[in-house]
């Protein structure tokens, strides 16, 4: 195979064909909110309500998304890879849930997920389609108040970091796709691999803020260059 283990970052970018509003374009989310009144610890202890309120919009939107073809040509890989003994795994920055949905199996959530909520007081995390309120209570602990997304705020440690520096370990190819790179540890991922001799490659809109740290690109909608890129992967792999 011309890669075994192929190591995918993807970001918002993937899914704004789905209709999800990324963070730094126009228009984009930290545009209409000053980000530390909603994605902060200490925003959530001063106005709980509010950003749970803000939480709550994002996953009604994201209930109605469906995967674009950028989604569904990542699954496509991954089950084409898996056939002939490689492996995709999916890290991503997104806390929806469109990679599964389209079929990827390998996702690694590095900054949580919409639908999940976690408790602030024990830890435990439950799957939650609907709103989060103050008055929800903890149905392990039972601690009222405490209901939070599980999501990954700004000064928290992203999640699941040994599974993915363990995947980053063994990649022999690195593609990153729909993210600015302005978001610590994810963009600094490309340079891990590339001291350790892998390819790397960004597909996104227009050069990322990290893309001279990648050896090539392609730069297009996710919807276009994605299935173009997954469609030669595969006919290279025929090939060997
Ligand atoms: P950004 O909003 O920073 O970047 C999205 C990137 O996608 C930009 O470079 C766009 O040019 C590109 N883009 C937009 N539409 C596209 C399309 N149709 N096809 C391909 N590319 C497109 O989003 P992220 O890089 O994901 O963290 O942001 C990283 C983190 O910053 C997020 O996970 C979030 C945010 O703060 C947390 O909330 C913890």
């Amino acid at each position: 195979m011309i890669a075994d283990n192929i190591f995918i970052l993807t970001g918002a970018g993937i899914s704004a064909e789905s209709g999800l509003a990324t963070f730094r374009d126009a228009d984009g989310l930290w545009e209409g909110y000053p980000v530390m009144e909603v994605a902060s610890i200490q925003a959530y202890d001063r106005n709980p309500a509010r950003v749970l309120e803000f939480y709550n919009l994002r996953r009604a939107q994201q209930l109605n998304a469906k995967p674009n073809r950028a989604h569904v040509a990542l699954a496509q890989l991954e089950a084409h890879w898996r056939a002939h003994g490689g492996s995709v795994t999916i890290c991503t920055q997104n806390v929806d849930s469109l990679h599964e949905q389209a079929g990827s199996t390998r996702v690694i959530h590095m900054h949580g997920e919409i639908n999940k909520a976690r408790c602030h007081d024990c830890g435990d995390v439950t799957l939650a389609d609907g709103d989060l309120s103050p008055a929800l209570g903890c149905a392990a602990c039972g601690r009222i108040g405490g209901m939070r997304p599980h999501i990954v705020w700004f000064g928290e440690t992203p999640l699941e970091m040994d599974a993915i520096y363990d995947a980053l370990a063994t990649a022999d190819l690195f593609v990153s796709i729909g993210t600015s790179g302005a978001v610590y540890p994810a963009a600094g991922f490309v340079s891990a691999v590339r001291r350790a001799g892998a390819p790397t490659m960004e597909m996104n809109l227009e050069p990322s803020e990290n893309a001279e740290a990648f050896d090539l690109a392609r730069y297009g909608k996710a919807g276009d260059v994605v299935p173009e890129w997954v469609t030669d992967m595969i006919k290279l792999s025929a090939l060997r």
